[in-house]
């Protein structure tokens, strides 16, 4: 093997790039923020917090932005801990929850689900779990908020495993609850940990290590939760699934961690063995088949286009996950889609809280290059002629959906081309009722903000006033037929409406979950998709 390929073989394996999913205010943001701080990438914890606080005062355009200001720099962060670089790619949740957030899950290798000890698994922790497992990834579950009294740890395994249909298997095991959560039980090396002092969790926290035999560790848990203890794992061992890492690496099943992210009870032991289990970048699926991180060909795809800060410029940042050989700045590549050559001449790379000019970067980080408005989500860059196309990015189901019109018929050039552009930065999709023209566009999100974005952009870069009206359906499905689609033969359920993609495809909006059952009852044929490819 050259020296080159060594190196790049060496920086694989020490990568680990992941996404933290989460419903809002199960505590992503501060355990990202502890990992940052036993990273040794920020000295004290507390500053991604206050920043998160700032996001929470959005009412206008101009605050919208300065939190996507925030979501830029804090949208991939980079740290080193023994002898590994983690990546960690932030999924928005809050009110800026979007497509987005799914998208940045195809850039990730594996997932971690942070579930909060009272309220077990909720809503968006579903949704996002879906896509995880769509794509086969590991994924890893971090039960937080053990410093408050909580459901018992038995009946949230079951809940993990009745709500999102995956087995899990404990890695460590906590002692206690609420005030008393004294540390946890690791299930693999049988020892004990029980946590002291982490100045209230703004610095890494001292703990003391030791087996349930050891008299020290005995007496400082006291007898009721020593016996506690004791039962609890003798059941685990009767009643849980084994440990399989074959089934761990599939995303068949979910190792999970109990702790506190706040007192940063438990980070450590679960950094630790995150990084231990979770895999490096693989080869990725491509129409030449699967490719190699170390490859001689640089390569990568692009997952999320964000548009710039500044609406007198109208450039954009795509973020591009790295997947084969070793990126160097102002190298050039070409835009397969495009069949164009593009220089990467200032490179951003999201190193804790700053952005700097990345000047070399491995399979597994993302960079943030300048888009003057040439690539769209899902485009690949390689260095050589392959014609390399890595898998595209999928379309992923809207939410919301409303009917807008222009409100001044002498602007529709301008209002079809703001909206074709902020389709292909993918904030929204865009339908039509087959026969009607583009006065009248049906636009689906994925998250409520992306309306107020989009009206606000449509009015400041192009000048377009536009009137909303928002529609009922809440559901969205891809229909698919053996042959060609035929809207007379299909029968439709009440308050449903047939449209088109972009792509002209057929699909059936919904107002209610259970009409979903019904449309498939009524159509035999018929498949009802929840994502769909772009083209
Ligand atoms: P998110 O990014 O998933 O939305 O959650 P975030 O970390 O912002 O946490 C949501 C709230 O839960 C915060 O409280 C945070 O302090 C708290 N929290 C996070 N982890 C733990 C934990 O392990 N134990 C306990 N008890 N609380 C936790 P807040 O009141 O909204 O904010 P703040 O005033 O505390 O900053």
């Amino acid at each position: 093997m050259s020296d080159m390929n060594a190196m790049l073989q060496e920086n694989v394996k020490k990568r680990r790039t992941f996404a933290i999913i989460s419903h809002p205010d199960a505590g992503k943001t501060t355990l990202t923020e502890k990992l940052l701080l036993y990273g040794g990438a920020i000295r004290e914890a507390g500053s991604v917090k206050s920043r998160r606080a700032a996001k929470h005062a959005v009412s206008d355009w101009m605050e919208i932005e300065k939190q996507r200001g925030i979501s830029v720099t804090s949208s991939v962060l980079q740290f080193e801990y023994n002898g590994y670089c983690v990546n960690i790619l932030d999924t928005p949740g809050h009110q800026d929850f979007s497509e987005d957030t799914y998208r940045t899950l195809m850039a990730a290798d594996s997932a971690v689900m942070v579930v909060d000890s009272n309220k077990g698994v909720e809503d968006q922790t579903k949704k996002l779990f879906k896509v995880c497992k769509m794509r086969g990834i590991p994924i890893f579950t971090f039960i937080n908020k053990l410093d408050r009294e909580g459901r018992d740890p038995f009946e949230l395994l079951e809940d993990i495993e009745k709500n999102l249909g995956i087995h899990s298997v404990p890695i460590n095991w906590p002692i206690g609850s609420g005030k008393d959560f004294k540390g946890v039980y690791n299930r693999q090396t049988k020892m004990i940990e029980l946590f002291g002092e982490s100045s209230h969790g703004k610095a890494v926290g001292t703990s003391v290590t030791g087996d349930l035999d050891n008299p020290e560790i005995a007496a400082l848990l006291g007898n009721a939760l020593h016996k506690k203890l004791s039962e609890d794992l003798e059941l685990l061992d009767i009643a849980g699934d084994e440990y399989d890492l074959e089934k761990i690496l599939t995303g068949q099943l979910t190792p999970v961690f109990f702790g506190s992210a706040l007192t940063n009870f438990g980070v450590r032991p679960f950094l630790e063995t995150y990084l231990e289990v979770s895999p490096p970048p693989a080869a990725r699926s491509s129409n030449l088949g699967p490719v190699d991180p170390v490859s001689d060909n640089f390569s990568g795809f692009i997952f999320k286009i964000q548009a710039n800060m500044n609406p007198n410029h109208r450039d954009r940042i795509a973020f591009l996950r790295i997947c084969s050989g070793k990126f160097e700045k102002g190298m050039t590549v070409n835009h397969v889609q495009k069949n164009k050559k593009v220089t990467l001449s200032q490179p951003q790379q999201f190193l804790a809280q700053d952005r700097v000019i990345v000047e070399d970067a491995y399979p597994g980080d993302i960079i943030g290059i300048h888009d003057p408005g040439i690539f769209n989500i899902g485009d690949t860059l390689c260095q050589d002629k392959s014609q390399l196309k890595y898998d595209g990015i999928p379309m992923f189901a809207p939410e919301h959906f409303a009917k807008i019109y222009t409100k001044n018929a002498l602007k529709r050039k301008q209002f079809v081309k703001g909206i074709s552009q902020l389709s292909e930065e993918g904030s929204i999709q865009v339908f039509r009722r087959p026969n009607v023209g583009v006065e009248e566009l049906i636009i689906g999100v994925v998250g409520v903000l992306q309306f107020e974005v989009l009206e606000y952009r449509l009015l400041n870069e192009y000048g377009v006033e536009v009137q909303r009206q928002p529609l009922p359906y809440r559901y969205i499905r891809w229909i698919k037929t053996d042959g060609p689609f035929d809207k007379k033969a299909f029968s439709l359920p009440m308050d449903t409406l047939i449209v088109e993609d972009e792509y002209e495809h057929p699909v059936i909006l919904m107002q209610n979950e259970w009409t979903i059952q019904q449309v498939l009852d009524r159509n035999k044929s018929a498949r009802l998709e929840e994502i769909a490819e772009r083209e």
